[in-house]
């Protein structure tokens, strides 16, 4: 019998939010006015939102109380200067721009950094990273490292390949290549985690080559709590200082906040190169707001300067991270193939091994994305060729995403370990039923991140005999 005990939540519930199940009926209705795409329900449709870890946190008593001491000062705000602090003793980086969210900072260093038709190599690139980097006229390559299509639960799967990496560069040119970016936990492969040992030797290979290296770092305290569990040498080092060694090794982060930042938005950039970091303000003051608030109110500086700090804390991460492993076990005992280990923030189901029958044309992720909201009234996201699939700009040829996942993203500090009972015991009647489940075909679609509103509808006899 596994020990499926996990450490209690260091924090009580001061503040609750009710949330309703509507009938198999409503939701029936719900889903298909949604054209079967969850992100057009509304939320309050939804009983358990596994949509995101996005934004979804629920804030600290010290987080409301920073609230109010929001100096909402257009230019210079106080705010300002704490969250400039506290992410300077963090990221080690000498200029710190606030953004509104992890995209917009995207936005601006790809507009300062990019030339058309050069590339952007990831670990893997997030949706919106590689959104953002094709918009600018970029090339994204993921070059994962080749464990991560291993079913073995091995470590640091999230981890760049590096040998491919050297060839890259001397197959296209170290000129060709703008930026190397290291994302942590690497979200789209399941968000493993990285190494320090690889994130060394990437920064070494650029710095040999003269090419800018980048975090993508939304979850970076997550990987520095695996860091700390599973890297031979860092066990006796707190999450911070591993934070500092991390990010000593890189040129600049940007940062989505809305995830270990512990607030409900937020974004930010640090460089160290002046020349970039003028470039950045000059385009942000055009498109963002002015460099001391960056799209966001004094208040949500505020709430990010003491979130930053608490996420380093070892028995929050303790709690974080292996209550997704918890959810992940009893997946798993539902008869849920998984991809092992779980990773920081997510659960990832491999919707392609559990539903052979639907072809990665038929989107097997959406339809057990559909069957969670039509059972039980969760929303879960697709993670397979619905998000990443569609007409390679480069080829101009149809893809299909590696692998086809669904995700169930765990909010910080929301939901209970008795929610995620709740999802086991739907999640084994769905494996039961698992052979009824069908396909769905797009029925609308846009040119960037289609996912987001595409509409769908389930596939008939007709299309099922043409796409098998
Ligand atoms: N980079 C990574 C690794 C992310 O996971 C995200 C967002 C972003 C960048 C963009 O940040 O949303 O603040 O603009 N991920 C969310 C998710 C949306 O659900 O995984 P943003």
């Amino acid at each position: 019998m596994k020990d499926l005990r996990q450490p209690t939540e260091p924090f009580r519930i001061k503040s609750v939010e009710p949330i309703k199940l509507l009938s198999r009926v409503e939701r029936e209705e719900k889903i298909k006015a949604a054209k079967y795409n969850v992100f057009k329900l509304d939320a309050q449709d939804v009983y358990i939102d596994l949509l995101t870890d996005s934004g979804t946190n629920a804030m600290s008593n010290r987080q409301w109380a920073a609230l109010m001491m929001g100096d909402e000062s257009y230019a210079g705000a106080i705010s300002f200067r704490h969250f400039e602090k506290t992410v300077k003793e963090i990221f080690q980086k000498k200029y710190v721009v606030p953004c509104h969210q992890g995209r917009s900072a995207e936005n601006l260093i790809f507009s300062t950094l990019l030339k058309k038709g050069h590339y952007v190599v990831n670990n893997t690139h997030f949706d919106t990273t590689r959104g953002n980097t094709l918009h600018k006229g970029g090339i994204p390559i993921d070059l994962p490292c080749p464990e991560v299509d291993s079913l073995d639960p091995l470590l640091f799967k999230g981890n760049m390949d590096t040998m491919r990496l050297e060839d890259f560069i001397v197959k296209h040119g170290a000129d060709k290549i703008d930026m190397v970016i290291m994302t942590v936990t690497n979200n789209s492969v399941g968000g493993q985690p990285v190494s320090m040992k690889n994130i060394k030797e990437v920064s070494s290979i650029c710095k040999k080559r003269k090419i800018l290296f980048f975090f993508d770092c939304a979850r970076f305290a997550e990987n520095c709590y695996f860091i700390k569990k599973d890297e031979p040498g860092y066990e006796n080092k707190s999450i911070e200082e591993i934070a500092q060694e991390m990010f000593a090794t890189c040129d600049g982060v940007m940062m989505s906040s809305k995830k270990d930042g512990l607030a409900n938005i937020g974004g930010l950039i640090a460089v160290n190169d002046e020349e970039i970091y003028r470039q950045i303000t000059e385009l942000m003051i055009l498109i963002e707001g002015f460099p001391t608030y960056g799209g966001l109110a004094g208040r949500d500086l505020e709430v990010l300067s003491v979130g930053l700090k608490e996420v380093l804390d070892y028995s929050y991460l303790r709690y974080r991270v292996e209550q997704v492993r918890y959810l992940g076990e009893k997946l798993k005992e539902a008869g849920m193939p998984i991809v092992e280990p779980t990773g920081g923030h997510a659960v990832f189901i491999d919707a392609g091994r559990l539903l052979p029958h639907i072809s990665p044309e038929g989107f097997p992720g959406q339809a057990l994305t559909i069957a969670f909201y039509l059972e039980a009234g969760v929303r879960v996201v697709e993670i397979g060729s619905l998000m990443f699939g569609g007409i390679d700009p480069v080829t101009g040829e149809k893809v299909n995403a590696k692998k086809e996942l669904v995700r169930m993203a765990l909010p910080r500090r929301v939901y209970t370990n008795s929610h995620l009972d709740y999802i086991a015991e739907w999640a084994s009647k769905i494996v039961a039923d698992k052979d009824s489940l069908r396909g769905y075909k797009i029925t609308h679609q846009s040119t960037f991140l289609r996912h987001f509103t595409c509409e769908l509808e389930e596939m008939n006899t007709e299309d099922i005999k043409i796409n098998s």
